[in-house]
């Protein structure tokens, strides 16, 4: 859009020199055959030639530049250009899509992680910041540790890719997290005082509940037994796998605990082991939940 605006900016203008052009020459040729007589007249040409001009220009800067000023998402593409050939985007992209939009959103816009399209950052906006992040995870908050998962390229390649998404403005975007930077001087400034510490979580509107109230001990039993969870989570909910401990989940989303029960439980986790359950029924379903909610350490 930027770049169809410009050109646009830039025929109007060479169409306007080449018309002031061609009506100064005419003038001249006038003058020459005329001579200081008709300079009233022409003097009329010129007036339209510069009112023309003047209009001309105006048109130009407002189709051209006005209404798309040199913002963030230019002065990161800028930062950005060269660094990610078409073919990086769209391998990036694959891994996205798989791995990281279930928690980061389809467009980065944030959902259980944070936004990736806003100039707040929690861990820092350098790629060495964002790669440590990626690799080693937070654990604690549900990021997983990536670094076991993906090879040090691929894990380069997100951060590289992370590092673009400022530029775009997807719908519903999470509300931010963490610092906030400016993007200045050709790199992100950190501007102390400006930080937004609450971890909201945006969990889909339309999001069956499960119903509380269920058998607790039928819920432990579903738990440890058929159903496998404990593999994954340890009989009593410590978490084996990727330390996810199933007692920890009031303390890490807080007042919408219940709801990230329902919600991981109807939909698993994509890009983690943690598989959908929405084929249990409601009664399992809601003793599973009943079961988790007791079991809460905060
Ligand atoms: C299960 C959910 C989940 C998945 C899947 C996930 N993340 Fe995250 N991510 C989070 C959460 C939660 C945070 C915030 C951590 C915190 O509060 O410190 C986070 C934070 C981050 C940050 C730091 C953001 C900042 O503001 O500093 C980066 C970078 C990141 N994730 C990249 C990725 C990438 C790349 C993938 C896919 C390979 C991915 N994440 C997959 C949940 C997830
Ligand atoms: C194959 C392993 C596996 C099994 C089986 C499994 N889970 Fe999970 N579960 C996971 C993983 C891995 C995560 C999340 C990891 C992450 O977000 O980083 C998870 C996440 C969860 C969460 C969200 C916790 C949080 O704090 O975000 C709940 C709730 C949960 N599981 C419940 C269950 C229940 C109930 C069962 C059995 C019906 C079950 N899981 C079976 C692996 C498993």
């Amino acid at each position: 859009m930027y770049k169809i605006l410009t050109i646009t900016f830039l025929l109007i203008t060479l169409i306007t020199i080449v018309a002031v052009f061609y009506v100064l020459k005419k003038l001249q040729k006038h003058i020459e055959q005329n001579e200081v007589q008709h300079i009233g007249g022409l003097g009329g040409i010129s007036r339209l030639a510069l009112g023309s001009f003047a209009i001309l220009w105006i048109v130009g800067l407002f189709f051209g530049t006005g209404t798309t000023p040199i913002g963030l998402a230019d002065k990161v593409n800028s930062m950005m250009s060269g660094q990610m050939s078409e073919q990086d985007i769209a391998a990036a992209k694959i891994i996205f899509d798989e791995s990281c939009s279930a928690c980061h959103g389809d467009y980065g816009e944030g959902n259980i992680g944070p936004n990736f399209t806003d100039e707040y950052f929690i861990h820092g906006t350098t790629k060495e910041e964002i790669t440590k992040v990626i690799t080693e995870g937070v654990v604690a908050k549900g990021m997983a540790a990536w670094g076991n998962l993906l090879s040090e390229e691929d894990v380069e390649l997100m951060a590289t890719y992370i590092l673009t998404l400022p530029t775009t403005t997807p719908e519903n975007p999470k509300p931010p997290q963490g610092e906030k930077y400016a993007f200045e001087s050709g790199k992100w400034q950190h501007l102390p005082g400006e930080a937004i510490t609450t971890n909201i979580i945006t969990l889909p509107k339309d999001l069956a509940e499960i119903p509380l109230g269920g058998d607790v001990e039928k819920g432990k039993r579903l738990f440890n037994g058929v159903l496998g969870c404990a593999h994954c989570h340890g009989s009593s909910g410590h978490g084996h796998v990727d330390n996810r401990d199933v007692k920890g989940i009031q303390k890490r989303y807080g007042d919408d605990y219940l709801k990230m029960i329902d919600y991981v439980m109807l939909k698993g986790r994509k890009g983690t082991a943690m598989p959908p359950w929405d084929h249990l029924n409601e009664q399992k379903l809601s003793d599973l939940k009943t079961f988790m909610a007791s079991i809460q350490q905060i």
